[in-house]
């Protein structure tokens, strides 16, 4: 979707709103797949509640992006324009055991920036990719820890009440892979409580979890991590390999030779050739096990 109209171009720079037409979601995205529309770069979160305002008046649909590592987006040009954040520096203020992080800083460099000043906790986050703001409305986890553990407060636009809202973190509820967060709420910062710990014995805990993410996942190709969230008391990594379906391909899209969780763009992938295989290996996992897998990686499909 393209923003043409004078007017309204004027009017997002005076909301110092930067607008990036034309841009290719593929380059967004840790998987390489997606189409093309207008990026909305926001530079100030004060701006969000007036600018859904002007799209919304302008009938402009919008989705927001994180840092675009657990997202399949659909091919060719887009109906939605594309909102994201633009990351302030610095974007980590800590105060004694409490970090105040930009949802747009990038979750590893947050991390090692807080084991640096001998706060740990997230070291099982090492090595997924994507912003604090993604991790937090996902509730990414791995490795026995959640991020929802440390979460003190959040600030959020609200969809509901269209306004910049504080939520205190007993209002907000984790679970696995999920939040109480609204599909079209933007995630603005968040404050964690992180325990004091040793840069020693939080970067042995980060080298443990770096060497057992490298030696059973696809590091380096293209990905969006696991497809699949788990089911109660399975694993679906396990039970696409038990099918004999590592290295299933359709087009380039194709279950990883590694993890059998893990679909890469082996090459040009489109989002049509990604969502066949998804479908195709949900059918079968179905058929075999009696098991609906649900997606856990979040699909934008027009
Ligand atoms: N397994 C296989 N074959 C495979 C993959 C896994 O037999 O191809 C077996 C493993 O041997 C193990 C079991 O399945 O016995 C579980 O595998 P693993 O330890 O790799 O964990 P997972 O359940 O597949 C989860 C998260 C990952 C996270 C890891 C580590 C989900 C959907 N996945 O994977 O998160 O990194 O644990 O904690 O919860 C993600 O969220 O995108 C993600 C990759």
């Amino acid at each position: 979707m393209r923003i043409s109209d004078p007017k309204i171009v004027a009017q997002l720079a005076e909301l110092a709103v930067d607008v990036r037409p034309g841009i290719a979601l593929a380059d967004l995205t840790s998987l390489g797949i997606g189409g093309t529309t207008d990026l909305l770069r926001i530079k100030e979160h004060e701006s969000l509640p007036d600018l859904l305002n002007l799209l919304d008046t302008n009938h402009i649909p919008h989705k927001f992006l994180g840092g675009g590592s657990n997202l399949l987006v659909g091919d060719g040009e887009l109906p939605w324009v594309v909102l994201q954040l633009v990351r302030p520096e610095p974007d980590v203020v800590l105060e004694g055991n409490f970090a105040r992080v930009d949802a747009a800083a990038d979750l590893g460099r947050t991390i090692t920036y807080c084991a640096k000043n001998d706060l740990g906790g997230m070291e099982g986050l090492i090595g997924v990719p994507g912003t604090v703001g993604g991790a937090l409305r996902m509730n990414a986890g791995a490795y026995g820890m959640q991020i929802g553990s440390y979460v003190r407060e959040v600030k959020l636009y609200r969809a509901a009440s269209r306004k910049i809202e504080i939520l205190r973190g007993h209002q907000i509820s984790f679970e696995y892979r999920h939040t109480s967060f609204a599909p079209d709420d933007m995630m603005l910062s968040v404050t964690l409580e992180l325990p004091s710990k040793s840069f020693n014995e939080i970067l042995k805990g980060i080298r443990i979890c770096n060497e057992k993410r490298r030696s059973s996942q696809p590091l380096g190709q293209k990905s969006a991590g696991c497809i699949f969230k788990n089911p109660p008391g399975a694993s679906a990594g396990r039970m696409i390999d038990e099918l004999g379906l590592k290295g299933l391909s359709v087009g380039d899209a194709r279950v990883s030779d590694r993890h059998a969780n893990f679909f890469v763009n082996a090459g040009k992938a489109s989002a049509k050739d990604m969502l066949t295989l998804i479908a195709d290996v949900r059918e079968r996992v179905q058929k075999t096990y009696g098991v609906e897998l649900e997606n856990e990686v979040v699909v934008w499909n027009a």
